[in-house]
């Protein structure tokens, strides 16, 4: 049986893909937001996740703003790297799985979640972006990655309790899977943001921290955040962090925090980042047949970070 045996969340900066391709990571001003990284990667390399299904919003990349699905699935076996205007990011295709995939759109549509099946699709920064940060930057992605585009572009955005019951949904199909799989699962964009009007560059890091808190402990309390709030106390952007509450709705009630990143700014974006772990069996199931556990030892480093952030 599969299982989903963790939750990311992370920022999909645009400006942090231009840095990795540009080969700027080492500058000052991008290091402090690498290094945030280089222990998500190693959890990740530990994890060694047999599909990760990346919950990411498409920037009129795939989609333009003639057609915008709610909820877009990518059931295809590839998913080409979008032109954004620079051309492709020199990151490998996406590979998808489409077996699961179709498995998940029929539990999930069955379940009254109705998705747009996506046979051929692009992918753009908002899903490759946060591939590099947590796999690096590998000749190909080290396992397949299904897309789910959730629209946060054009209003009205799915609410988050609506994400929150459809992450309940992916795990449920998830965990109908009959071959034994692991699954992480990323929830992308935010954290705080504006990028155009009066108040660009707005920046609300109490917000932020507090949704990360709470996305930890007590994600319920998150998914009853009306719209309005997102607008006025994380910014016009700010909207994107529904998307972490798909990823929230497919993990446990109670999870362990394994790390928290939290920095600011990237270009003009609060870079969040946490990892959730689900204390299923499996995930030790998993680990008995020659995949490693995350690492405790490194658990305990990475606390010490959460409480330098919080501090
Ligand atoms: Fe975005």
């Amino acid at each position: 049986m599969a299982k989903v045996i963790a939750g990311v969340t992370s920022s999909h900066v645009p400006a942090i893909g231009a840095a990795i391709d540009n080969h700027r990571t080492g500058e000052p001003y991008w290091q402090r937001v690498f290094e945030g990284f280089e222990r998500s990667k190693e959890w990740m390399r530990n994890a060694k996740p047999d599909v990760v299904i990346g919950v990411y919003n498409d920037h009129a990349s795939a989609f333009s703003v003639e057609m915008i699905p709610t909820f877009a699935l990518g059931t295809a076996a590839e998913f080409p790297i979008a032109d954004e205007g620079w051309g492709p990011r020199p990151v490998p295709a996406v590979k998808g799985h489409p077996k699961l995939a179709a498995h998940i759109a029929q539990s999930v549509i069955l379940d009254e979640f109705d998705l747009t099946l996506c046979n051929k699709m692009e992918v753009d920064h908002g899903l490759t972006v946060p591939l590099n940060l947590m796999f690096g930057t590998p000749k190909e992605w080290p396992c397949p990655v299904i897309p789910l585009a959730v629209n946060v572009v054009q209003y009205p955005p799915p609410t988050g309790h609506r994400c929150f019951m459809l992450g309940k949904a992916i795990r449920k199909a998830v965990e109908s899977y009959p071959e034994d799989l692991n699954v992480v699962i990323f929830g992308t964009g935010g954290m705080s943001h504006q990028i155009s009007g009066q108040r660009a560059g707005l920046i609300n890091s109490k917000w932020d921290k507090n949704f990360l808190d709470n996305l930890s402990k007590d994600p319920v309390k998150l998914t009853k955040i009306p719209h309005i709030d997102y607008m006025r106390e994380a910014g016009a952007e700010g909207i994107e962090m529904v998307m972490w509450l798909v990823m929230r709705g497919a993990l446990d009630d109670k999870v362990e925090e394994v790390y928290r990143f939290y920095t600011v700014p990237a270009s003009n974006t609060a870079v969040g980042h946490i990892i959730l772990e689900n204390r299923i069996k499996g995930a030790k199931k998993s680990a008995a047949k020659g995949k490693k556990p995350a690492p405790k030892l490194k658990r305990a480093a990475a606390r010490q970070k959460v409480h330098r952030i919080r501090s």
